[in-house]
């Protein structure tokens, strides 16, 4: 009988320090060749958008499919919200579907996670680091959350053209991380005092000038992933040593990378690794203290498989959800 899981559930049993440790071996198996992860597959109805992304893990034993829409008349038509996702969880032994669960906060754990891998293996370390967050929405926590797993923060700052987004996010990650967070006032106090940036909004354009991040800073880039948005500009892409989640969704998915090569102001080469070329010791990853690193998260389907598993074992031992014969 399949698992139920809600969006309540998932957040029971869901914490970031565990989703860190799956998403890197999911990154591993990608690099390694014992991840099976087909492109993901469009559909667009009259209304909106349909993605099916399906991946499979074969040393974890994990198989699953999410399936996520992006519907924008939702909030005002029909009261519902513009982004719903669902996890289909399969036994690769019998193919059965074992598991349905709630997307949305998986979602936004897992991206966080990537994040937290490659902030493990790319960024400086030093005992009081500054983490700068350009966005304050839900990613945007999630970022926090991921770096302050792997880096000794001291404090963290965070930027948002809305006010409100600002105020909820140092309410709520303040109370979670029991962390120091202040409200930035323009992007450039961020890049003066943070040497570990996320950029996690929804903007379709550069959130700063490249020419102003500090050597040696680390940059998670995750919000932007349609070819013709980016968040950031060619000259933070021309500076850094650049490491994608994917060369492939790189180079069909992230406009601030493809946006670069169209200027001609990088070539594909720019890419120095995948992350999981970085965390199986197959390239190597930060060369000195000046360097400034950029990890490119587009958002995998490995991440949403290896953290479905691993919600759907948890939940299992602490008998969370609901059985339902289908
Ligand atoms: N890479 C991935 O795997 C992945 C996964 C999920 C979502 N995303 C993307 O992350 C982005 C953020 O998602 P979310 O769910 O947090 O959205 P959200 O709507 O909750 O938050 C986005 C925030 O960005 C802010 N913003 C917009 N333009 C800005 C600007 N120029 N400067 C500063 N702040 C600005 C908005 O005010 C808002 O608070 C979206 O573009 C989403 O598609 C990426």
């Amino acid at each position: 009988m399949p698992l139920l899981l809600s969006r309540d559930d998932v957040i029971k049993v869901l914490e970031m320090k565990d989703c860190i440790q799956v998403v890197e071996q999911a990154f591993a198996e990608l690099a390694t060749g014992t991840a099976v992860l087909p492109l993901r597959t469009s559909i667009t109805p009259p209304d909106g958008l349909a993605l099916y992304m399906p991946a499979y893990l074969k040393e974890m034993g994990a198989l699953a499919c999410k399936v996520v829409t992006v519907y924008k008349n939702n909030p005002t038509k029909h009261g519902m919200p513009t982004v719903i996702g669902k996890v289909l969880v399969q036994d690769p032994k019998t193919g059965d579907v074992i598991c349905i669960m709630d997307g949305g906060y998986l979602t936004a754990v897992r991206t966080g996670a990537a994040s937290g891998v490659a902030t493990k293996y790319l960024a400086r370390e030093s005992s009081d680091q500054v983490a700068g967050i350009f966005g304050a929405g839900v990613q945007a926590q999630m970022q926090l959350w991921a770096v302050a797993a792997v880096r000794n923060l001291s404090k963290a700052y965070v930027y948002d053209i809305s006010s409100e987004a600002v105020d909820r996010f140092m309410n709520e990650m303040g109370d979670k991380l029991h962390l120091e967070i202040i409200r930035a006032e323009s992007t450039d106090e961020i890049l003066e005092r943070c040497d570990l940036l996320c950029t996690a909004t929804s903007s379709a354009d550069p959130l700063f000038e490249g020419s102003r991040v500090r050597k040696g800073a680390h940059i998670n880039g995750i919000g932007s992933h349609t070819p013709g948005a980016r968040e950031l500009d060619t000259e933070i892409i021309r500076r850094s040593t650049l490491v994608a989640d994917s060369y492939e969704a790189c180079l069909s998915e992230a406009g601030d990378i493809m946006i670069p090569i169209e200027e001609e102001a990088i070539d594909k080469s720019h890419m120095k690794a995948e992350l999981g070329e970085v965390v199986t010791g197959k390239r190597p990853f930060r060369i000195d203290d000046e360097e400034i690193t950029l990890f490119k998260s587009n958002g995998l389907a490995i991440q949403d498989v290896a953290t479905a598993k691993l919600v759907y074992d948890k939940a299992v031992a602490a008998k969370i959800g609901t059985n339902v014969d289908l």
